[in-house]
């Protein structure tokens, strides 16, 4: 399963690529204001800083929500680097649109999909990625891992090749659980990657060895 990070943040982004386990970056544009990076030429300043600082792909995300604007937008993200992934959300516009950049072998990423009827018209449209929301799906008492698991099926029944980019992951349990159900990507906070480095059997094992080393030296 790849691992995406899902913020603006340059350091965090770093230093998930230093730890050598970084496949990509997502972002949105509330990521965007969370870091305070907001008007059009500075924030594709930003995403350009996001590009050189990781080796693989960073979604961009669209603004406009009318056909034209986001052929036009996300034109102007894809001339930014070839990493760069057009985000388009899922409405008609968006489908269409992800059509258009995908006949034109412009990789893409279809967000806010929060159902299976709409990840079948994300991949019939050619999507590189489908962006489920899990996280968002938990927080209003409904399984998030279920909808993966059922997009999961589908696209093995007819072998469609968008990838399942497991979005909104907040957790470490998240992130185990999204790889149990086949999912090909997951993107998340730092904390969900870093988080799994941990195990309290670790740290006393290693205490241990430490110990028992220095009694030789
Ligand atoms: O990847 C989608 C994400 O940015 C939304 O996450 O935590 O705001 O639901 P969250």
């Amino acid at each position: 399963m790849k691992f995406f990070i899902d913020t603006a943040n340059l350091e965090q982004i770093k230093e998930a690529q230093d730890l050598g386990v970084l496949d990509g970056v997502t972002t949105n544009p509330s990521l965007m204001a969370k870091e305070g990076i907001t008007g059009a030429e500075n924030i594709l300043q930003h995403y350009k800083a996001i590009c050189e600082a990781v080796e693989g792909d960073v979604s961009a995300e669209v603004i406009a929500t009318d056909y034209e604007g986001m052929i036009q937008q996300g034109e102007e993200l894809a001339a930014l680097n070839p990493q760069i992934v057009v985000k388009l959300p899922m409405i008609a516009a968006g489908i269409k649109a992800c059509k258009y950049f995908s006949d034109k072998g412009i990789k893409t990423n279809v967000t806010l999909v929060f159902s299976v009827g709409q990840a079948i018209l994300a991949a019939k449209a050619g999507a590189t990625y489908v962006s489920p929301f899990l996280g968002r799906l938990d927080d209003i008492s409904t399984d998030g891992l279920n909808l993966i698991k059922e997009i999961r099926l589908v696209y093995d029944n007819y072998d469609f090749k968008t990838q399942i980019l497991s979005a909104s992951v907040r957790n470490t349990m998240h992130v185990v659980n999204c790889a149990k159900i086949g999912s090909d990507v997951m993107t998340g906070p730092l904390s969900s990657i870093t988080g799994l480095l941990k195990h309290p059997l670790t740290d006393s094992g290693l205490a241990q060895f430490l110990k028992d080393y220095a009694k030789g030296n």
